[in-house]
């Protein structure tokens, strides 16, 4: 695989300057964690700003007539590569909290009998679903999916996407799940973006283990997690919890032994069917996924917490579902909302964080702030990275995402076409591609 990470020389100061909006998600109040209710407008837009980048950091966020009157600016200014925004709407890079994209084929059968109007359980009995998947990547060479990995890591860099959750669970074996997270991990090393590693070997039981799935519980319990924490190929594990996945009871016993291996822990629920929320939220949770289907108590539990309710509604656009994940009621209810592509063969095939947040303003009546806020600081912190990402502050990781466009709320305004101009990874710009 061909490195496009520009040598280990270290960076250079990099100041992007003429900034038409420089939205940089500043906190008021200083205090860490999800952002939420009344916060969830502020932007902190600096109308004609810069910012001044080194070593893959951010060290000074500012007007732009007050970054050329600095006076190491003025001192260095050969030696630092300028980028004139004019005209340009800058944002921190996405952060995509929630994909699966170790797989090989796209799942052109299960589109059609979707069309043909059968539902996703229904396609999932019937032998499709994300089983189908498995045989793929099972065969498949470390490299062949590392190098899959790569090129939709940066399909989702061209939309503005900074930093990716990526997780396994096409594997559904001990080794198969453990190649997979070890192509995360090459792919990784040559994108110049962050990569953080979910293991989700609970994404259903494969066909071996039919008939005897508290044995493969145990697999994951015993050897999947303590093997991928050993190695440091995960961050957190994920759990499919859901009717024909796995229950309550047994995700709260593979929570236990992430907790126990010092792993973060997230989930996906109430995609299908509700799952009553109190019993898994005894768990340090990160992010709960989709929450299509909730109750008032699990709102209010929700509301209480710095847990993430992470909502991704491409799923329910390529399912073809009527209903969207109720954002209104859990903002308004106080929960942390983030909002994530889902990428993945079956149900999110989208690279596209624009058009994720086009989703959540029309069918999910979120404001263009309301998106943007969830797609960026509030993704940092379902990911636990909060301190390095999602807001365009000092001390922050170098993550910008530049748009060729004159208004933040253009970026969902204009849906299914892409304005990202180019993006800034730690330091690193693509600009020059
Ligand atoms: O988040 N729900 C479970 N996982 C994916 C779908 C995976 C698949 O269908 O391959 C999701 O929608
Ligand atoms: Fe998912």
């Amino acid at each position: 695989m061909a490195s496009r990470n520009a040598s280990q020389e270290p960076l250079r100061a990099l100041l992007l300057l003429n900034i038409r909006q420089l939205v940089t998600l500043r906190s008021r109040t200083g205090k860490p964690g999800p952002r939420r209710g009344a916060e969830l407008g502020e932007l902190g837009i600096i109308k004609d700003g810069a910012v001044l980048c080194l070593g893959g950091k951010i060290v000074s966020v500012s007007k732009t007539k007050d970054a050329l009157a600095d006076p190491w600016i003025k001192k260095n200014r050969k030696s630092i590569i300028e980028i004139d925004c004019g005209g340009q709407v800058v944002l921190p890079g996405f952060v995509d909290s929630h994909t699966h994209p170790v797989f090989v084929n796209p799942r052109l059968v299960d589109f059609e009998k979707r069309i043909a109007g059968a539902t996703y359980a229904q396609i999932a009995q019937a032998g499709g679903g994300i089983r189908s998947s498995v045989d793929n990547v099972r065969k498949a060479a470390r490299n062949q999916l590392a190098e899959s990995i790569l090129a939709r890591l940066r399909e989702m860099a061209a939309q503005g996407t900074t930093t990716v959750e990526a997780k396994s669970g096409y594997g559904l074996s001990l080794e198969a799940e453990l190649k997979s997270l070890e192509a995360i991990r090459d792919a990784a090393t040559h994108w110049p973006g962050t990569v953080v590693s979910t293991l989700l070997g609970a994404h259903v039981v494969p066909k071996e283990f039919e008939g005897c799935r508290q044995e493969y519980v145990e697999v994951i319990c015993n050897e999947m997690i303590p093997r991928a924490a050993k190695r440091k190929l995960a961050q957190f594990v994920d759990v499919f919890t859901e009717q024909g996945a796995f229950s309550s009871e047994e995700t709260e016993s593979m929570f236990d032994a992430a907790a126990s291996c010092g792993l973060g822990i997230r989930a996906h629920v109430g995609q299908l069917s509700h799952t009553v929320l109190r019993p898994l939220l005894r768990f340090n949770v990160s992010s709960l996924d989709h929450l299509d289907h909730l109750s008032e108590d699990d709102i209010a539990q929700l509301a209480k917490r710095d847990t993430v309710a992470t909502l991704v509604p491409g799923a329910n656009y390529f399912l073809g579902l009527e209903k969207f994940p109720p954002a209104r009621k859990l903002i308004d209810s106080g929960v942390a909302v983030a909002l994530a592509t889902d990428y993945n063969p079956g149900s999110s095939p989208t690279p596209s964080m624009p058009f994720v947040l086009s989703l959540a303003c029309t069918h999910m009546k979120m404001s263009a702030e309301e998106a943007i806020i969830a797609a960026t600081i509030n993704g940092a912190c379902a990911l636990r990275l909060y301190h390095r990402k999602g807001s365009i502050e000092p001390g922050k990781d170098a993550d910008l995402a530049i748009f060729e466009l004159s208004d933040y709320r253009e970026i969902p305004y204009w849906f299914a076409s892409n304005h990202c101009a180019f993006v800034v990874m730690n330091g690193t710009s693509t600009a020059a591609d």
